[in-house]
């Protein structure tokens, strides 16, 4: 089977929506149950053959680094206690995956946080995943990404994930105009970043997840800078997609968008029903909550 090894991921966003939590815990460490959203991104990522991450972060991210590092004081308490269901999930962080860091110095968006990752991709085509965007699979299913590296390898070309949306979403995401040619495939002809409704080309919007090469850094340096000085990943896809080089892959799973805090909840709601040990105490609370509120 055809592999990607490498995947990169922006977390260098200061995550004002969360405020005034994200005043010293990065969103990325937000927990949805009692995982960190950034871990849901790093399983699904490991799940779909990846070994080598990149996260890409900023100042105020630190914590980041230490979750995924050795804990000796906390390990060595656990294995004194004999907790070692716990002790495990502590060791099980340390190897999920080789993670490297790069910090992006000045923030200037997503795709100068993909320039960030040049010289760690090297030759090889890579995944890029946003942590806002959580995937939920069944566990015998191809995770998100998964289903995107199956679509870059089945057609060659750069492929980014999409999703069906109503119209007041559309400003929120990058939309597409393309032919859908196979069951979930679709040649792209235009993409445009957050475009107002009555603009929209479609109701297919662009979720957090990309399969590229390293032409993609050749692209990010022609694409032209917005009136703000950033340039937009999204105008370099668009780039892509002028030469029909640009595939929407239709993903199977549930989506939850983390930065926005009603999908969160939601998020942590739907986490916890999956969960055996959760599942019964949630439920029964569920719905003896929607009685009191009816
Ligand atoms: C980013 C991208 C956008 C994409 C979205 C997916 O926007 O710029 O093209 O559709 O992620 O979640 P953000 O959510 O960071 O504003």
């Amino acid at each position: 089977m055809n592999k990607i090894k490498k995947a990169v991921i922006p977390a260098a966003g200061f995550g004002t929506r969360f405020l005034p939590v994200t005043k010293s815990v990065c969103k990325e460490m937000l927990p949805i149950v009692d995982k960190p959203t950034l871990l849901y991104i790093v399983e699904e990522a490991v799940a779909s053959g990846i070994e080598d991450i990149l996260i890409v972060t900023g100042r105020n991210k630190k914590i980041i680094e230490d979750f995924f590092d050795y804990t000796p004081e906390l390990d060595s308490l656990l294995e004194k206690d004999g907790k070692q269901e716990y002790l495990e999930i502590s060791r099980q962080m340390e190897q999920l995956a080789n993670i490297y860091y790069v910090r992006q110095k000045h923030p200037t968006g997503f795709a100068d946080a993909v320039m960030c990752a040049k010289a760690f991709t090297g030759d090889e085509p890579f995944a890029i995943m946003l942590g806002d965007d959580i995937i939920y699979t069944p566990p015998e299913k191809r995770p998100g990404i998964g289903q995107l590296i199956d679509c870059y390898f089945d057609t060659g070309k750069p492929t980014v994930a999409v999703m069906n949306v109503p119209d007041a979403d559309i400003p929120k995401y990058a939309n597409i105009r393309g032919e859908e040619y196979a069951d979930g495939r679709i040649e792209i002809s235009q993409i445009v970043e957050k475009p107002a409704i009555k603009d929209k080309f479609s109701n297919d919007a662009v979720i957090g997840r990309y399969v590229v090469d390293k032409d993609i850094y050749g692209f990010i340096e022609r694409t032209p800078s917005t009136a703000s000085g950033e340039v937009y990943f999204t105008d370099s896809l668009q780039l892509l997609a002028k030469e029909n080089r640009l595939i929407g892959c239709r993903f199977q799973g549930k989506r939850y968008d983390a930065g926005n805090k009603l999908e969160y909840l939601e998020a942590n709601i739907e986490y916890a029903l999956r969960d055996n040990s959760l599942k019964d105490g949630v439920r029964e609370y569920l719905l003896s909550l929607a009685k009191k509120l009816k």
